[in-house]
């Protein structure tokens, strides 16, 4: 289940708002300028399916998005972690995993939709900390410039259709602050989010 926490950036002890309500949800990311939209996923694309297959099983939310914004690059990202996976495996996503866990921008919007799993986006906008844990059928849409970091978890399991406007619109630009070091990882909010 999605769960969006929203905490002030200086006490990442006591979320201010808490919800699985995709309502909520919205309405609040809207607030700050991030969209956000639930779609549909299909149970008929498996796991090991790789980009081009998952790109033609959501041909028409692809073409959709592209037709509304414009995007010329679209990829897909995917890892999928368990605890059988090979050490060596683990060791790759441990690394994947550090890349963007530090508070980090982009010149251009991060667009993903997550057709299977999880991932969580820390939004640091103002002096509040929004973190929302997307889960399959959540696109989010994070704009250019904004300050946010990424946790995939320690044990990675997720499949996301990324959308570009530049070849290197993907690159981070580190602010060098450890902000994402105190806040609440993934792992401890899928733990949340399963009960809620
Ligand atoms: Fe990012």
């Amino acid at each position: 289940m999605s769960l969006l926490t929203v905490w002030s950036d200086a006490d990442a002890t006591t979320p201010l708002i808490q919800t699985p309500d995709p309502e909520v949800i919205g309405r609040e990311l809207a607030g700050v300028g991030v969209s956000y939209r639930r779609f549909d996923t299909r149970d008929d694309v498996p796991l090991d399916a790789g980009q081009e297959e998952v790109l033609a099983a959501y041909s028409d939310l692809v073409g959709g998005l592209v037709a509304e914004h414009g995007y010329t690059l679209i990829d897909v990202a995917q890892l999928h972690l368990s605890e059988e996976s090979p050490d060596s495996v683990k060791e790759t996503a441990a690394v994947a995993r550090l890349k963007f866990l530090s508070e980090h921008t982009h010149d251009e919007e991060e667009i993903r939709f997550f057709s299977h799993g999880s991932g969580v986006f820390y939004l640091h906008i103002g002096d509040r900390v929004l973190g929302m844990l997307c889960t399959a059928g959540d696109l989010l849409s994070v704009p250019a410039l904004t300050t946010h970091w990424f946790d995939m978890g320690t044990m990675p399991d997720f499949t996301a259709i990324r959308f570009f406007r530049t070849d290197d619109g993907w690159v981070g630009t580190f602010t060098g602050s450890d902000i994402a070091e105190r806040f609440p990882t993934h792992d401890e909010l899928a733990e949340v989010a399963s009960h809620a």
